[in-house]
């Protein structure tokens, strides 16, 4: 039987793309180091574990996918998945992003060294998707100097103010 040409195999593992360089402390897997803290005006603080997933095809383009767990019962609670793209020969850095309650989110943002600072651009929603609505999004992903990723979320809702929902350390599992 003729073997399946190097080209058209499925898996491989494609060289990283240059235009991926300054971003590329981010590929790869990570896991909260201790559980997460979740928190916001409206709701009780919740602690919760998480892990991420940072791929690359060799095009200049992250795919992510983030699972999130109950800290006690490890029930899944939180799903996040998409692309991350930096505008070649700048800083300038958009995160798209599918999320399981049912937003749908572009984020854009700059990358300074090892610290990504994004807001969101634009915002839709399913028809049923759970009140409150959310407003805006913020989040920070920095690459501490003993290595650990840490990550901080803000939100704003059509009841609440821009206050921060998430904050967690990561580390390579
Ligand atoms: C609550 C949005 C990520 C766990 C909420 C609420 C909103 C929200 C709008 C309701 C707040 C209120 O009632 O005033 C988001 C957005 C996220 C995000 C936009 C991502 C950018 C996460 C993650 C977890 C999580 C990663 C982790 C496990 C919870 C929990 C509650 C909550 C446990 C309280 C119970 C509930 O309302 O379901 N979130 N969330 N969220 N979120 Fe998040």
């Amino acid at each position: 039987r003729p073997r399946t040409p190097h080209s058209l195999r499925v898996t491989h593992s494609p060289e990283l793309n240059p235009g991926l360089l300054p971003i590329d402390w981010l590929l790869g897997a990570w896991e909260s180091d201790e559980p997460g803290e979740g928190s916001f005006p409206s709701i009780e603080p919740f602690r919760y574990t998480e892990t991420l997933h940072f791929s690359h095809v060799g095009q200049p383009i992250i795919i992510f996918m983030f699972n999130a767990f109950e800290a006690e019962s490890k029930m899944p609670l939180h799903q996040e998945c998409g692309f991350i793209r930096m505008q070649p020969g700048t800083n300038r850095v958009a995160f798209i992003i599918a999320q399981n309650s049912g937003l749908m989110e572009i984020e854009e943002g700059e990358l300074t060294g090892k610290q990504l600072s994004l807001k969101t651009d634009s915002l839709a929603r399913i028809s049923f998707a759970k009140t409150p609505k959310v407003k805006q999004i913020s989040r920070e992903f920095q690459l501490r100097s003993d290595g650990r990723l840490e990550q901080t979320v803000s939100m704003e809702t059509d009841n609440q103010p821009l206050k921060q929902h998430l904050h967690v350390i990561y580390r390579r599992p």
